[in-house]
């Protein structure tokens, strides 16, 4: 801001201030010092006023306001350029200080607690309460906007509190998932295959791999269905249909687990079309000790506690 409206502001908002002074003491000399019954002789609509002086407490509650107008304006920024001199804030206050501030103090409480975690393994910190409870906190902010408040996912979100993983159930393996994000990729096979093709394989996978019934009067060829299976689809999915973890490819043998859907229509649409899931990288913006205390808390949902004691 340049001198001339920094000047301006500030003899503004002070000659604002003592032009109320002024204001509030002025008026008062003016007044009757004891209550009267005498009204000031105006009257709107039928409604009059009393000739009285202020209530005190109402003079001194203005008096107040102003004098914390005037202490905040020497502690904040506020009259033009003037940067204030708020105790513990070195040039003065800004909010990214005191954001700053805020996260200095935070890294400096918990900074030893994640700390201590992130020298435990993955699933040492899931037997541990507090690591849990401090887990919980970080999915229900950072997390549960996509895979849900209970983690059990919804469309297109895998549920992570199941033992059914894409990528792998392993403690580690779960905070590679989180601390790297990962893409699947599931390409589209409706020009390789064309509309019979995909018609077949999608009712194979429903039918033959999943154990779901068909809808009465389908006719798609399951043997054809398979062939293409093995052929096209088995490299990525298994033979049996078991998935592959390093690829990211589910198992096609448990439709409960499955996140596009397990209708001939959606699995038509999921085989023509192909899909590409992505979970978020979360290294750069939560980094490694929060990770590893969320991997923690996401292992933990899948298993039950007898289970966790003996790892
Ligand atoms: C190159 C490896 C690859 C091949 C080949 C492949 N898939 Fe996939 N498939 C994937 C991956 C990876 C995903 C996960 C996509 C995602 O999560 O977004 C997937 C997802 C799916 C799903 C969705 C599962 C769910 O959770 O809803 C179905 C169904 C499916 N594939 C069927 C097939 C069929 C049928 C074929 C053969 C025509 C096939 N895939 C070929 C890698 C492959
Ligand atoms: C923007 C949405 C989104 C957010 C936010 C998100 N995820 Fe994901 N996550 C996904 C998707 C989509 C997948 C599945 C990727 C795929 O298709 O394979 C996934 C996959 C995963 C997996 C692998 C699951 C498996 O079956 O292998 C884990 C673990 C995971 N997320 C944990 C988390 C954690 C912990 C957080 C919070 C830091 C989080 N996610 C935040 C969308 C999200």
């Amino acid at each position: 801001m340049s001198t001339f409206w920094s000047g301006y502001i500030a003899l503004l908002t002070l000659g604002t201030i003592v032009a109320l002074f002024w204001l509030i003491f002025a008026t008062r000399k003016g007044e009757s010092a004891s209550t009267t019954d005498k009204t000031m002789g105006h009257s709107f609509d039928g409604i009059e006023e009393y000739d009285n002086p202020l209530p005190k407490w109402w003079f001194m509650l203005f008096i107040g306001t102003l004098l914390f107008g005037i202490a905040y304006l020497i502690l904040y920024p506020g009259l033009g350029n003037w940067k204030g001199v708020l105790p513990g804030y070195e040039g003065g206050w800004t909010q990214e200080k005191e954001w700053q501030r805020e996260v200095d103090q935070a890294e400096a409480k918990f900074g030893p607690i994640f700390a201590k975690y992130s020298a435990m393994s993955v699933a040492e910190v899931a037997q541990d309460e507090r690591a849990l409870k401090i887990g919980a906190r970080l999915y229900a902010n950072y997390c549960a906007i996509c895979h849900g408040s209970d983690a059990k996912g919804s469309n297109g979100f895998p549920n992570l509190a199941d033992n059914d993983w894409r990528w792998g159930g392993e403690p580690e393996t779960i905070k590679a998932s989180i601390l790297h994000g990962r893409i699947a990729a599931m390409p589209a096979w409706g020009q390789v295959i064309g509309d019979e093709g995909v018609k077949n394989v999608a009712a194979y996978v429903r039918n033959g791999l999943a154990g779901l019934p068909l809808p009465e009067g389908n006719e798609a060829d399951l043997g054809k269905g398979s062939e293409i299976y093995t052929q096209t689809c088995s490299v990525c999915h298994g033979a049996n249909g078991e998935g592959m973890a390093a690829l990211g490819a589910p198992q096609l043998t448990n439709p409960g687990a499955w996140i596009y859907g397990s209708s001939l229509p959606q699995l038509q649409q999921t085989i023509r079309h192909g899909r590409n899931g992505q979970m978020p990288a979360q290294e750069q913006y939560l980094g490694n000790d929060k990770v590893h205390v969320l991997a923690a808390y996401v292992y933990s949902l899948s298993q039950a506690p007898e289970q966790l004691a003996k790892k």
